[in-house]
């Protein structure tokens, strides 16, 4: 059994998927070729968003985003403290500071309440993940933001495709980004990501910077990077996102086979009314997680933890000095387990993890 399952799903398309990176070879349309253009209105029409801009990866898409909403050395940026570390270090990146916040028991996501106490005069916006597919609390957190004239950045590298109050990720704030890394829930055969946007001058700021800064051919306007996205990622994301709404439902069908299993043994995640989890990750919490982890890699399941440790204790930000107060980061990054998840699961396999869960937990 895999974690998540590629093969299985190249299989599935392999006919497609197979024509589309021929079709870009056979045109030698590596860098931005019409696959492109035609992947970035494809994103906009299926989230949303009046823009989507295509780049390199997850990490690069907040990175642009940030250096677009033209955050300076100094500025401070909210984020939570539990989550992938390039929610954080891409702050670092472009000179800010980020200021963590701890997430709500429930969701993990940032906890609204939490937000208050870290703004500053300092603060100019505000990066909310939504973490292992589940949207945020985005209609709180927007007001808090609006009330101190802050920018919200959603980053979406786990949630593309998730639904928060009939509205789809990635068209909830200001500004959001994903990424299309293999194993994310719409993934690329290698590194890939997007930004999304109403705004069209920041837009307009993002495709140049994507592109070393550039206003036409060697004319460079303002300081910029190679975050360009190449043109088999897109082609290959381009077929898979014909297949990802009933992708989607297949994964809520994994989930909730877990959670009708599962809910009586272990805690199982709770997704709240009004969103729809893409399930990026179906994650549990148990009190003696590895020695689980260990029992189960006996049968050959495999499990993940998301994440072992929160931004706040990881030695990178250590010279923050934000000190390690961040109870709920810290209490799941002890507890945590991610079990196999993928929209080609069988019930069968479903059953089996969740058996072997069952007679670990009860001994
Ligand atoms: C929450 C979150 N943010 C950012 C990223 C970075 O994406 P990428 O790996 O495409 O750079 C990831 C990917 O793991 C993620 O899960």
């Amino acid at each position: 059994m895999k974690f998540c399952d590629l093969h299985r799903q190249y299989i599935e398309y392999k006919k497609e998927i197979d024509a589309a990176i021929a079709g870009v070879i056979d045109k030698t349309a590596f860098i931005n070729g019409p696959d492109i253009a035609e992947l970035e209105n494809e994103l906009a029409d299926f989230s949303g968003a009046k823009s989507a801009i295509a780049c390199s990866s997850g990490s690069d898409a907040i990175s642009l985003a940030l250096m677009a909403l033209d955050v300076q050395p100094g500025d401070e940026v909210l984020c939570p403290a539990f989550t992938f570390i390039s929610t954080g270090t891409m702050i670092s990146v472009v000179g800010a500071k980020p200021v963590f916040v701890d997430v709500d028991p429930v969701t993990f996501n940032l906890d609204p309440d939490k937000i208050g106490e870290k703004i500053t005069a300092k603060t100019k916006g505000i990066i909310v993940v939504s973490l292992y597919g589940q949207c945020a609390d985005f209609d709180r957190i927007n007001d808090i933001a609006r009330k101190h004239d802050l920018w919200v950045l959603e980053d979406g590298a786990q949630s593309f495709g998730a639904e928060y109050k009939g509205k789809r990720s990635c068209a909830l704030t200001n500004i959001a980004t994903t990424s299309f890394f293999p194993a994310k829930p719409l993934g690329c055969y290698g590194d890939g990501g997007a930004i999304f946007t109403a705004d069209a001058e920041i837009a307009d700021r993002i495709r140049m910077i994507r592109n070393h800064g550039q206003e036409k051919r060697y004319y460079h306007k303002m300081i910029g990077v190679n975050g360009r996205m190449d043109t088999l990622q897109a082609a290959i994301i381009r077929v898979k996102l014909k297949y990802f709404p009933n992708e989607i439902k297949e994964r809520n069908r994994v989930a909730a086979s877990y959670t009708d299993k599962l809910k009586n043994v272990v805690h199982t995640p709770l997704v709240l009314k009004n969103n729809l989890s893409v399930w990026a990750q179906y994650t549990i919490r148990v009190e003696n997680r590895d020695k689980l982890r260990e029992t189960l890699a006996k049968d050959d399941i495999p499990t993940a933890v998301h994440y072992p440790m929160p931004l706040s204790k990881q030695e990178a930000f250590k010279y923050l000095k934000q000190g390690i107060d961040f109870p709920v980061s810290n209490r799941l990054s002890e507890t945590v387990i991610s079990l196999p998840m993928h929209p080609f699961l069988s019930n069968e396999e479903i059953g089996f993890v969740s058996q072997k869960i069952k007679d670990a937990i009860n001994g």
